[in-house]
């Protein structure tokens, strides 16, 4: 496939030889370098960062590393290539060829489908747009400007199947997805925790692991869809998400690392003398984790949905990993199991296994999850300190289904309003805890230098060292 890197939009879907939709494109395109200048990272536009661009969707050659304005990076349109016999692989429509064009019964689904991914790409960028402020060294600066830079990549993805597949009605999503504001009570990003502050680093390294990962299992949920130039645009931006997902995994693996140093150095697990050392505690690292991922796990919807069994059975929407089950992609009588308070606990019942695909795909999610946890449970491990970071029960403070008219505590357990009430501060990160990690937060913006409160990384970017200059300011 042709790569046309010397265009405005660099791209691989031959935007030359659709000239009206090239002309849209290009006139979207100031519109969103505008969004950018507005809410793109603060205080950024004179930096050159050493930052990775998508060239191509050569598994070996495909991201170029170098020096950039962030308002002059290259945002392109990548689609892996058409596999000339890829067919629909489940629901109502399993064994047809794969669709190269959008079905007009479906249209509505599929825009729907479509906008809802799009949005979360931007309100990231929102949610993070101070964090440059503060960043705790060059390296995590350059980290937070690549996340940045990328998920416009990805709005750039979405946008191009809403203008090229759907008409003025894609025109117009296109415009709004550039006009909702993370947070913005008149107008915000559809989803709830899109539209929730990352005010620190901290925040930050756990929106990266947790909620980009969400973002993984969507995007593979849309890698098997029916239409193909969805499940070839959100392919690629799976290469690029699993820098995201490391830079959380790894930024919360060294905020533990220099924690459990500081409690080994001092010979101390008392949470205020730990705040004192200048480190951040872990039950607070606990609780942070216990609100990341609980917000997170709402994003994959209703435990039973009629929209999500109609995604399925009209082929807009697959399972993680579909083509792995070895069952008969229809599921048409088949059962999965969901949650329900009954008599005061909570008790596992089947439902339609068509119905219950959010609940399916939110567990694949959990399992992905907890092996990272565990990663950093490694770390402590090594330090020979004895605590032990824990995932919260996938019922625990839930604000959308079933569940989110009950209280239920990290491990499980029902509990009342009063107890809710009183150990809430315990479970989820507070207002004291944040103004803790706040506290912590100072700009640190020379090579070589690191906050007090993390360590280093063990390597650097593209094999630089990790004293390099990632950012040099303008
Ligand atoms: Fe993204
Ligand atoms: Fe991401």
């Amino acid at each position: 496939m042709n790569i046309s890197t010397g265009d405005k939009i660099p791209n691989n879907v031959d935007l030359a030889g659709d000239k009206v939709l090239q002309r849209a494109l290009e006139q979207w395109q100031p519109e969103f370098l505008n969004w950018w200048a507005d809410m793109g990272p603060e205080g950024s536009r004179t930096n050159d960062v050493y930052l990775r661009t998508a060239v191509s969707v050569e598994p070996s050659g495909w991201a170029h590393f170098d020096y950039v304005k962030m308002p002059d990076y290259r945002w392109g349109i990548f689609l892996t290539p058409i596999d000339g016999g890829r067919k629909v692989n489940f629901g109502d429509h399993k064994g047809e060829a794969a669709w190269q064009d959008v079905p007009g019964e479906h249209r509505a689904n599929l825009r729907r489908i479509i906008v809802t991914q799009g949005d979360t790409e931007p309100a990231s960028v929102e949610q993070q747009r101070h964090l440059g402020l503060t960043c705790p060294s060059l390296y995590d600066l350059r980290n937070l400007f690549q996340v940045n830079v990328e998920e416009g990549r990805h709005l750039w993805a979405m946008v191009y199947l809403l203008h090229r597949y759907f008409g003025r009605d894609g025109r117009e999503e296109a415009e709004a997805l550039l006009q909702r504001r993370s947070g913005d009570p008149d107008n915000p990003r559809i989803l709830g925790a899109f539209n929730e502050r990352t005010p620190d680093w901290l925040a930050f390294f756990m929106f990266t692991y947790f909620t980009d990962r969400d973002g993984k299992f969507q995007l593979c949920a849309l890698a098997e869809s029916g239409f193909d130039p969805l499940a070839r645009t959100t392919r690629f931006m799976l290469t690029e998400e699993a820098h995201h997902m490391f830079v959380g995994e790894s930024g919360v693996g060294r905020v533990i690392q220099r924690t459990c140093e500081v409690m080994a150095q001092h010979k101390t697990d008392d949470p205020a003398r730990v705040r004192a050392l200048g480190v951040i505690d872990l039950p607070t690292i606990q609780r942070y984790l216990n609100f990341h991922f609980s917000v997170t796990i709402d994003l994959f919807g209703a435990d039973v949905s009629s929209n999500a069994a109609t995604f399925y059975s009209s082929g807009l929407k697959g399972r993680f990993e579909e083509t792995r089950h070895g069952d008969d992609h229809l599921l048409r009588d088949a059962t999965y199991p969901v949650l329900q308070v009954l008599d005061g606990h909570l008790q596992v019942v089947q439902a339609p296994a068509l119905n219950a695909l959010n609940e399916k795909l939110r567990d694949d999610y959990i399992k992905d999850s907890i092996a990272g946890v565990s990663r950093w449970n490694r770390i402590i491990q090594k330090a020979g300190i004895a605590f032990e970071l824990t995932v919260p029960h996938k019922a625990f403070n839930r604000k959308i289904g079933p569940l989110a008219g009950v209280k239920i505590a990290p491990d499980g357990r029902l509990v009342s309003q009063e107890e809710w009430a009183a150990r809430e501060s315990g479970w989820l990160a507070s207002e004291s805890d944040r103004e803790f990690v706040a506290s912590l937060m100072g700009r640190i913006a020379t090579p070589g230098a690191y906050a007090n409160w993390i360590a280093p990384p063990a390597v650097g970017i593209n094999k630089q060292p990790v004293n390099f200059d990632y950012v040099r300011f303008g």
